[in-house]
């Protein structure tokens, strides 16, 4: 009955075990985690975007090399993830297709342009750290799939971090125009990264009982903060500077604190009014139906393999 089956997940959930598919789990539960792992996958999916538009300017075959590992490593994160959330029972083409619809969302992030090369290390070093402040505690999710698919995530993120780092290293200690386009790139991506840790505590819906039920197991403030935290070092080390003099750590409270950001951006990028949002979504459908040739011919070849296997 009902109320065993709810006190056996109350009992997992207390004792900090992991709920797998097969186990009984309230249908909220099931539904905040098809939101987070399909929004998460989408957001790897069109993520992919930003970095593609470089490869082929891309200044050495080295660069080159280092972002297409980078930008087939995204497909990858968005394909474990894919997986991830069919195990609730939403097949991927359901998901796929409110993607396409523009009834997805995915990260804020990916809507904002990569106006120059410097770009590919802002986003490496600013918009993967984020990813991964963010992705380290959702190793420990509640849910077996997700938690587990985030350990191998990770571990590709830190790569795309170093990688994006050592971009804009390289060109803070170039020519005096090539530390600008770094200090310009980091500029506009400083802002747009702490928001992707989402919305301030006070409004953000889902995190009480996300945190209830150990899927968030820090607030969106609480890790916007610890990477305010990393980044105020490591700008050190570039010999550059964040477009933000607020920046404190705060002794009493032990948090770092930043200068305000612009939560109306946000809300217009959420509400698909960002600088890139149509031209993302036009590109996803672009690659979706040039794609189409290949899912018709891996499915009718299942169906043959199915027919002989029957016979
Ligand atoms: N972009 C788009 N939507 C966002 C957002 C963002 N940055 N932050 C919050 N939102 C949305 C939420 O989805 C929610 O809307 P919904 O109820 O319709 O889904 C609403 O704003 C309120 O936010 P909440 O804080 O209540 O929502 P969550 O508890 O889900 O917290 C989150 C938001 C922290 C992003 C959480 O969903 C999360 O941790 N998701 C997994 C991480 C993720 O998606 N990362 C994407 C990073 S990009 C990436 O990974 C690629 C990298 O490899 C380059």
């Amino acid at each position: 009955d009902l109320t065993a089956e709810q006190e056996q997940f109350d009992r997992l959930i207390a004792e900090d075990s992991r709920i797998e598919p097969r186990d009984w789990m309230p249908e909220a539960y099931r539904k905040t985690l098809t939101r987070q792992i399909s929004q998460h996958a989408h957001s790897e999916i069109i993520g992919m975007q930003p970095e593609a538009n470089w490869i082929t300017r891309a200044p050495s075959l080295k660069r080159k090399a280092i972002l297409m590992a980078k930008v087939q490593d995204e497909a990858g994160h968005g394909l474990y993830l894919y997986s991830a959330a069919e195990t609730l029972g939403t097949t991927r083409d359901s998901m796929m297709a409110d993607l396409i619809a523009g009834k997805a969302r995915y990260s804020s992030i990916f809507n904002y342009p990569a106006r120059t090369w410097a770009d590919m290390g802002a986003i490496g070093w600013l918009v993967d750290g984020a990813a991964i402040a963010n992705q380290v505690p959702l190793c420990r999710a509640s849910y077996g799939p997700y938690g587990r698919a985030m350990v191998r995530i990770c571990k590709e993120e830190s790569f795309h971090q170093r990688q994006g780092f050592e971009i804009l290293l390289e060109l803070a200690n170039g020519t005096e125009a090539q530390k600008q386009m770094a200090q310009d790139a980091v500029n506009r991506w400083y802002a747009p990264s702490l928001m992707m840790f989402g919305p301030p505590d006070e409004d953000s819906p889902n995190s009480q009982q996300s945190m209830a039920w150990n899927i968030k197991r820090f607030s969106n403030d609480e890790l916007r903060s610890r990477f305010v935290g990393m980044i105020v070092e490591q700008i050190k080390t570039l010999g550059l500077t964040l477009p933000d003099d607020q920046i404190n750590y705060n002794e009493a409270t032990g948090k770092w604190e930043h200068g305000p950001l612009d939560w109306n951006e946000f809300k217009e990028v959420l509400a698909g009014r960002g600088p890139c949002n149509a031209q993302r979504l036009e590109r996803r459908r672009e690659a979706h139906d040039d794609g189409a040739w290949v899912r018709e011919a891996a499915a009718a070849y299942a169906a043959k393999q199915a027919a002989k296997h029957s016979e």
